[in-house]
């Protein structure tokens, strides 16, 4: 198949953390980029010089992209349109759709299909057709199959920023996955990243779509197996801290993923672990080891619940009905914005269902996003969670919590007791004056 490579001209479907990334870092590479997104608001807010996604470096590649503040609005490569006809002259369109967990626990595909149903009247001849969103094994085929095009190709290319780092992840990634049956179109791909310092693998479909659920589920297994750890040192009174800080020089294991928390959450990994599970289930492959860390993500929330509990009332099974609780984190991690499937905030409904009071604060949730919050108060100083609680609870492991002044918040506080869910204080036997610290996976001090 003739194709001519399409150096400019390129569609981003999708304006969130990855579409709005991808778009502002492909024109900061030199491509004209159209970014469409069907929320208009957004759309709006973007053509204001107004970025809705919080990524550091963001903002000045987006104003770099429109020429905001650049002096240079006439030579603009980045533009924003909620029409997807406004893609029709685009030699290569790039999804970067949500692809939510179904009611099922499959990935709910229909953005991607229906986006790719209309695109098949609207793309020039040779378009390629490109996949950032995680999709399910047999989507790339299935994207080919929707658009009934046999000049134009579909390949996988999935993503795998980190939110809180995207547009350093998109410049500078680990590898750069181009998963296509067509050479041609691999080779296209390619060269949309070119100015990127990065291995290329280039591989089949099916082999690309797989190695971003394995990646995901990979790091909730890590995730889990570190929480179970933190949870048996606190029964035979190790310290996790300790643990972990020995496998990580292990270079075969690695540092990362090793620290205990909350439960791991956010828009991925608990969609993309339940992919693979219903994906190997379909294969006549039992993921039990995926399934198990499921379920010990799950028995965490309640573990850091019985924490709180015992904060509170001196016993695992006392009742919080009443009490006024602090909350230091509401993100799903640190460095982001994002609420989405946050486990602090699984945390937060455990305790409001069992009738206790919250109040939070979160530096990237300011009281003017309360109505994203319903359990919790939101307040904008962090000191002010303290007044009158029986315990403080820290979710998140945002750094500027570790600088906090502790005894203040313990004097604020009806109850001195903080219950560390992330081991921001340090290592346990660190003096933190004017408070009791509960932290997760300490067996020395229980
Ligand atoms: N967020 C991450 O850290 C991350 C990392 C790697 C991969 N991914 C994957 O990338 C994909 C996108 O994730 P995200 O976090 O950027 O999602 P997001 O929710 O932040 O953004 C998706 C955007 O798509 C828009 N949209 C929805 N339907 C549309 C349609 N039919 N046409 C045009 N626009 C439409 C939404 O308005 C939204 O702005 C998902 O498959 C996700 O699993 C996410």
């Amino acid at each position: 198949m003739a194709r001519h490579a399409p150096a400019t001209g390129i569609g981003v479907v999708g304006a969130g953390y990855v579409g709005l990334t991808t778009a502002a870092c492909l024109a900061h590479l030199g491509h004209d980029v159209v970014c469409m997104d069907t929320d208009r608001s957004k759309i709006a807010q973007l053509r204001a010089g107004d970025v809705p996604v919080r990524e550091p470096g963001l903002d000045e590649l987006v104003y770099e992209g429109t020429g905001v503040g650049h002096q240079r609005a006439g030579a603009a490569r980045l533009s924003f349109t909620p029409d997807i006809e406004s893609l029709a002259g685009c030699g290569m369109v790039v999804l970067c759709l949500p692809t939510p967990m179904d009611d099922y626990g499959d990935p709910d595909t229909s953005a991607v299909d229906s986006v790719a149903h209309q695109l098949a009247s609207l793309l020039p001849a040779n378009a390629v057709l490109v996949n950032k969103s995680t999709v399910p094994v047999g989507s790339t085929h299935r994207a080919e199959r929707l658009l009934g095009r046999s000049d134009v190709a579909a390949v996988s290319n999935p993503e795998f920023l980190r939110e809180g780092h995207a547009v350093e992840d998109f410049l500078r990634p680990a590898r750069i996955v181009i998963g296509a049956s067509d050479v041609e179109a691999s080779a296209i791909v390619e060269r949309m990243y070119d100015g990127v310092d990065a291995p290329i693998v280039r591989t089949d479909p099916v082999s690309a779509e797989l190695a971003k659920y394995a990646c995901n589920a990979f790091l909730a297994v890590k995730l889990s197996y570190t929480n179970l750890l933190s949870a048996l040192c606190e029964q035979v009174g190790g310290e996790i801290g300790e643990v972990a800080r020995i496998m990580a020089l292990d270079d075969r294991i690695g540092a990362a993923f090793l620290r205990p928390g909350p439960g791991w959450g956010g828009s991925c990994l608990p969609k993309d672990t339940m992919a693979l599970l219903r994906t190997g289930r379909r294969a006549g492959l039992d993921f039990g080891l995926v399934r198990a860390a499921i379920d010990v993500n799950a028995q965490q929330l309640d573990r850091v619940v019985r924490d709180v509990r015992r904060a509170v009332t001196g016993e695992e099974s006392g009742r919080i009905a009443g009490h006024r609780i602090g909350l230091l984190g509401l993100t799903f991690k640190a460095g982001t914005a994002d609420l989405r499937d946050s486990p602090a905030l699984a945390v937060a409904a455990a305790l409001a269902r069992e009738g206790a009071a919250l109040t939070g604060y979160d530096p990237e949730v300011p009281s003017e996003r309360q109505q994203a919050v319903a359990e919790v108060r939101l307040v904008d100083d962090p000191y002010q969670v303290a007044k009158g609680a029986s315990a403080v609870v820290l979710l998140t492991e945002w750094p500027e919590f570790a600088e906090l002044d502790w005894s203040v918040i313990g004097a604020a506080a009806n109850n001195p007791v903080v219950v560390d869910t992330r081991g921001v204080l340090g290592h346990p036997d660190t003096e933190q004056p004017g408070i009791e610290r509960i932290a997760l996976g300490d067996g020395m001090h229980r």
